[in-house]
């Protein structure tokens, strides 16, 4: 991660410099010195690209005197509107104007310390890399600078805002570490093994395998799995922050790859599928960020791991499944398989920790996408305090969310002819139907699903998430967590 310090309102003499502008603002403080000191080139070059400080544009000026290698600004929009994610929004389009540099100093003087650290938390996450798979790569391909020193009136406050933000982003890499990885090397049993090293942060950790959810009975998620040479796993992770109330619960889709199984998907985008396990990724980040940051709080983490392949030994459509709840499940198509796997997840999480309430992500529907494209994730609740607290954060922390309806008559087209429920139902409203799927799974429980297919992975660059992997959620879960359940 980018490395990141603080330090007092000193304008640096070379280097580069980071200024964050608010809109149709007069020069002050640093920015003010730094103009003066380059005999006015910030205020010429502000005028000659039109530069009024509106959010998303910004300017970098080269070599202008002083010292400065450059000197980039970005716009923060209009000060009385500030939030911290629009401070994190400056921060990050910052990075990707300072490649090559070595040091860049951050102007964040007359900004309260939340927000310095917020510019630096943007920064950080939009610096992200996945690399490691990069043989060729030289020092000089890689375009990020190394080192962030924030300028702010409070050093001492904003460090210690810092720490905090800085378990999140090391949460949100944790997440997208995982979602990155081909499914070649991520198989269920690795993600489960890469998990455990996340014990050294204070969780605990429990991995069960296929011989022990063959004695629990979870026939609806090893349904699933059987068509695979991979062997499933379902990992608890536990977080106790919390002294001895009862701990809230999140619960992961986690298929490594989603071939369709016998209900085989297309060829073209199939390699897509590698991050159908990106629930559980966001479930497992969330939870390395709360134990990072030492949150008050009890908190559960259950993850359903599998790999859906069309093998010797696959499920059939028209199967039937005795599901750890004891429902049974006509599986009428084999790519429906994100709901069976979170069936018996949900089921055994609420009855094994009695949770004050379970959220579930999945990237379960591609008619999401249909509905909400890659802006919003979906949310479908049983409880309408929890699912503002969810829309809350997620206008909070800018991974937003959008409330799908639910209604029995959705529910009705899951009966099946032969068994409790289908897996299916025509397309129309087939997000919906998903949900309610889920929802037969839940026992009277707060409980909220996000359908985070459209939202999970990027393929352009926006201002703190580089291309590919998003970790959606993990931010979204820890400002609810911080917001609502801690002390
Ligand atoms: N993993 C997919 C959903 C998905 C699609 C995620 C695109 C990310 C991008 C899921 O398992 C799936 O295959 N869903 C089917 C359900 C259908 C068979 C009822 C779908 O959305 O087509
Ligand atoms: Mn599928
Ligand atoms: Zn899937």
């Amino acid at each position: 991660m980018l490395e990141i310090s603080f330090a007092p309102c000193v304008l640096p003499k070379s280097g580069a410099l980071a200024l964050l502008v608010p809109a149709e603002a007069s020069p002050t403080g640093l920015w003010a010195a730094a103009d003066e000191a380059t005999g006015g080139a910030i205020t010429r070059a502000f005028a000659a690209a039109e530069f009024t400080g509106k959010a998303g544009e910004s300017v970098t000026i080269l070599a202008p005197g002083a010292g400065f290698s450059r000197i980039v600004a970005t716009g923060l929009g209009n000060a009385d509107e500030l939030t911290e994610h629009k401070i994190a929004e400056a921060g990050g389009a910052l990075a990707p104007l300072l490649s090559r540099e070595g040091t860049v100093a951050l102007a964040a003087d007359g900004l309260p310390a939340a927000h310095a650290a917020h510019a630096a938390f943007g920064a950080a996450l939009r610096g992200y890399r996945f690399d490691i798979y990069r043989t060729k790569q030289k020092p000089k391909d890689v375009p990020n600078f190394a080192a962030l020193t924030v300028l702010t009136d409070d050093t001492l406050a904003a460090g210690k805002a810092w720490e905090t933000l800085k378990a999140v982003a090391d949460g949100v890499f944790v997440t997208r570490d995982l979602v990155s990885e081909p499914a070649n090397i991520l198989t269920p049993a690795e993600m489960a093994t890469r998990i455990q090293k996340l014990g050294g942060l204070g969780l605990e950790i429990e991995v069960l395998g296929q011989p022990e959810l063959e004695v629990l009975g979870f026939g609806s998620l090893l349904g699933v799995s059987q068509g695979s040479a991979q062997p499933p796993r379902v990992v608890v992770m536990r977080w106790n922050g919390g002294g001895d109330e009862k701990p809230v619960a999140f619960i992961g889709k986690g298929v490594t790859f989603d071939t369709g199984g016998i209900s085989i998907k297309p060829a073209s985008g199939m390699e897509d599928m590698k991050w159908d396990m990106a629930g559980a990724g966001a479930v497992v980040g969330l939870m390395a960020a709360l134990a990072g940051r030492s949150a008050k709080v009890n908190a559960v983490g259950v993850v359903g791991l599998v790999e859906n392949m069309p093998g010797s030994n696959a499920q059939r459509p028209g199967d039937v499944v005795k599901s750890y709840s004891g429902q049974t499940i006509e599986v009428l198509n084999t790519d429906a398989e994100g709901r069976l796997v979170l069936a018996d997840v949900l089921w055994y999480a609420q009855e094994k920790f009695d949770p004050r309430f379970m959220i579930d992500l999945a990237t379960l529907t591609g008619a999401i996408i249909v509905a909400l494209g890659h802006e919003h994730g979906g949310l479908f609740s049983n409880n309408d305090d929890l699912a503002e607290k969810l829309l809350a954060a997620g206008a909070a922390s800018g991974e937003r969310l959008w409330r799908m309806p639910m209604a029995p008559e959705y529910d009705k087209q899951l009966k099946s002819d032969i068994a409790d429920m289908k897996n299916i139902t025509g397309r129309p409203g087939s997000s919906i139907t998903a949900a309610h799927f889920i929802a037969r799974f839940v026992n009277d429980k707060p409980w909220a699903h996000l359908d985070i297919a459209g939202t999970a992975w990027a393929t352009k660059d926006s201002a703190i998430t580089p291309k590919g992997a998003t970790a959606f959620g993990v931010r979204l879960l820890n400002q609810l967590v911080a917001d609502h359940f801690e002390g």
